[in-house]
């Protein structure tokens, strides 16, 4: 669904959209069953099995069932674009999106992964991801999803999804769930409490199953003593009981343990069939054997019934593509990038940049005479943007991590060479140093008018090892003693701009606070467009309009985490990021949600309404749980007046805390959000629709979502800590 735009003195840019996908799962399912009666038990079997790891042109391929002429189902890596070919955008990953707070580009960057998805014949993408959420800053995968706060991920997911899906793709919700560290990934246990649970970790999938996602994926981890990919508990109990969700569970690559348990814990589809080492038979022959002897043929049937009503929900029944990708892909995929996915790739990027410090309004710059770009991190890796495989190094310019999250790159819009070009325009004179040499760095910025330092910290997949970090990072500075870099420049120059490109928080308090660093631009993971991205904020052809989707600590110990060295007993419970700053009162350099921009917002004539009732939710089962959770229970209103000299988008944040009849939550947790874009002097007013489940708390004891009794903060704010509007309201 197009998101619906509505316009009142200023445009709003994102406005609440209708969730996710909308299909029809009763006839997908009316006609799948029909299809299912034509198939043999060996064919059922081996539309449920993966070929063999490696084998197939695709990531995860299927057997073709030739007597309903349904070819392999192909599915593919990743989460920010086709993997393992050429010809592709490489959109920004999902931690950029989340940083632009706008749900029209989240929508946009899914339908044109889920275009090129399409165009290549590949049925499933394996994206989005929601899982890791961010437990940890360290976490090595955080990039590839959305944000800490599940109520930002879960809007991220939902529009992808619904972008994806609208596209012809299936999106393959990932991955399900606990695995928020990739140290230990494939041996450990996660404990997680059943609140902390619901609130926290599953509440994004609980939004992707509303969107009316096709597939999610199972973890590598144990989740409570068993499994990601045969527990009963997280598959048959939660994801498709009590969440309602009708499509099909497919393992993570290998990470199936068992026939007989993973069958009757729900597990729907085996991948990528045999492991690497050819051995530890699971599912295929193995399953089959199974069947009628632990396994009732009633679970192949429901296995198979789901895995086709899926594809029947995306239309991938008639006229899709013929699967245009070769295994390990490489040399000479089609191209399948259009003029509009790559300047989605680039708002995408431009609007997740976050501009942190601005001192004297330094930026955007004004026809400097002389820059100077300093860094490794400012130019395209000298060896070939695409010369380390899976993207397992940080040299050269940071656009996204490492692992099977990240895609080949079909160019790079390098900031220096973006600078560089933009600055001819002013006659301005560009040196370079492209090392990280803080002696290097001072003689070139020594003489400069500005210095425009860039630094990096890089994270991944555990299968590759950069720089001695096993895929989480070892700690959150920046990388290459960036600190000592920027320091040194800015020792010279008292126009020093660090621009900061990384999965993740970093650590900032070495420099953050020099006077001559007057500008801190926290860039993020561009993706293709880096460079052009950069430009279009550092010379304000837009304002920055980002806001973070994570805190910005101190000190690492600040976020009360760490990488478990274990199993991981989650003992923070609901307090991560934000919601931990706040219930410790620690004053983080950088708070969840912030963001300057290049004029400013005032806030006005805050309006609340609606008379919502206590009590557990209750309705039938749709897609996501309760349907009542879904119903608007009231309506929050506010007017954003742009009041400075230059027009601008801002993403006004709802928060709301929760009255004591629901014990031990958090101060105020984020329940939503609109970005509107403002040409000074206007006004644009935001509404805040809040579901049910926004007033709601997991209530062990009933084992319900519950809207506590009582007086409910409702705050409206520029971040979680800018809060420039208040109020209240009753549930009885
Ligand atoms: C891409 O196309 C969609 C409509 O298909 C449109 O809404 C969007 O604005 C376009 N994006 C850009 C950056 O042109
Ligand atoms: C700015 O917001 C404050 C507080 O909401 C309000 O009192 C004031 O009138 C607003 N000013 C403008 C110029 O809108
Ligand atoms: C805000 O409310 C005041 C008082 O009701 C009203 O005069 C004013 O026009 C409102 N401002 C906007 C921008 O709607």
């Amino acid at each position: 669904m197009r998101p619906q735009i509505s316009v009142f003195l200023g445009t709003v840019v994102s406005f609440v959209c209708a969730q996710g996908f909308n299909g029809d799962w009763d006839v997908a399912y009316a006609k799948a069953t029909t299809t299912l009666a034509k198939l043999s038990t060996s064919e059922k079997v081996g539309l449920v099995t993966g070929i063999g790891w490696g084998k197939g042109p695709c990531t995860g391929n299927t057997s073709p069932l030739t007597s309903i002429n349904f070819r392999t189902l192909c599915l593919q890596d990743g989460p920010l674009g086709v993997r393992s070919t050429t010809g592709i955008t490489a959109f920004p990953p999902g931690i950029q999106a989340a940083s632009t707070w706008d749900r029209s580009l989240m929508y946009d960057r899914g339908h044109g992964i889920g275009e090129e998805t399409k165009t290549l014949g590949i049925n499933v993408i394996l994206g989005p991801v929601c899982g890791p959420l961010g437990e940890f800053a360290q976490g090595g995968r955080n990039w590839e999803g959305f944000s800490s706060d599940p109520y930002l991920a879960g809007v991220a997911t939902e529009q992808t999804i619904g972008g994806i899906q609208d596209a012809g793709a299936q999106a393959c919700a990932k991955h399900f769930i606990g695995n928020e560290q990739e140290r230990g990934r494939e041996t450990m246990n996660s404990v997680i409490d059943d609140r902390t649970m619901h609130e926290l970790y599953l509440w994004p999938f609980a939004e992707a199953v509303n969107a009316n996602v096709a597939a999610v994926m199972c973890s590598y981890n144990k989740i409570g003593g068993s499994w990601a990919c045969e527990n009963q508990h997280t598959i048959n109990e939660l994801l498709k009981t009590e969440l309602g969700f009708r499509g099909y569970v497919v393992t993570d690559w290998n990470a199936g343990h068992s026939n007989t348990g993973a069958a009757n814990a729900g597990l729907d589809m085996g991948m990528p069939g045999t492991d690497s080492t050819g051995k530890n038979p699971f599912w295929g022959s193995a399953l089959q054997s199974a069947i009628g002897s632990g396994v009732p043929s009633t679970r192949l049937d429901d296995m198979v019934t789901r895995i086709l009503a899926s594809w029947y929900l995306t239309k991938q029944d008639s006229g899709y593509p013929a699967i245009g990708v070769t295994a390990k892909g490489g040399g000479s995929g089609r191209n399948v990038q259009t003029a509009n996915h790559t300047a989605t790739a680039r708002a995408v990027a431009r609007d997740g940049i976050v501009l942190l410090k601005n001192s004297g309004n330094l930026l955007p710059l004004q026809k400097p005479k002389s820059i100077a770009i300093i860094g490794s991190g400012a130019v395209a890796n000298p060896q070939g943007i695409n010369s380390c495989i899976d993207f397992g190094c940080d040299t050269g310019t940071l656009v996204q991590g490492w692992g099977s999250g990240s895609v080949t790159l079909p160019f790079l819009s390098a900031p220096a060479d973006a600078i560089t070009t933009r600055a001819k325009t002013d006659g301005t004179t560009v040196t370079t140093s492209a090392t990280d040499t803080a002696s290097q760095g001072s003689s070139a910025a020594q003489s400069a008018d500005v210095a425009i330092v860039f630094i990096t910290a890089d994270s991944g997949e555990e299968y590759i090892v950069v720089e001695k970090n096993t895929g989480d990072r070892n700690d959150l500075e920046a990388w290459h003693n960036g600190a000592d870099l920027v320091k040194a420049v800015a020792g010279v120059n008292k126009n020093t701009i660090v621009v900061v490109n990384t999965v993740g928080p970093i650590l900032l308090e070495a420099f953050a606070d020099l006077p001559n660093v007057k500008a801190i631009v926290w860039a993020g993971l561009p993706g293709e467009e880096a460079g052009d991205a950069l430009v279009d904020v550092l010379y304000g052809s837009v304002s920055p309009s980002g806001k973070l989707p994570y805190t910005i600590a101190k000190v690492a110990s600040d976020y009360g985490t760490a990488i478990q060295t274990g199993s991981d007993t989650f003992s923070e419970g609901l307090f991560i990021d934000y919601r931990h700053f706040d219930k410790s009162n620690i004053a983080p350099r950088y708070e969840f949600g912030f963001g300057l921009s290049y004029t400013t917002f005032n806030y006005s004539n805050i309006t609340i309404t609606g008379s919502p009732t206590s009590g557990t939710a209750s309705g039938t089962i749709v897609p996501g749980g309760s349907s009542s959770l879904f119903d608007t229970v009231a309506t929050v209103t506010a007017i954003v007046t742009n009041s400075g000299s230059v027009t601008g988008a801002e993403v006004a944040q709802l928060y709301i805390g929760l009255p004591s009849a629901a014990p031990s939550s958090p101060i105020r947790q984020l329940r939503g959000f609109q970005k509107v874009s403002i040409p000074a002097g206007a006004s644009t007013p935001v509404t805040f629709n809040v579901r049910r489940k926004d007033l709601s708390y997991w209530d062990t004891t009933a084992k319900a979502w519950t809207v506590p009794q009582g007086s409910f903060t409702i705050s409206v704010g520029a971040s979680s800590r800018d809060i420039r509007l208040t109020g209240s309201i009753r549930a009885s």
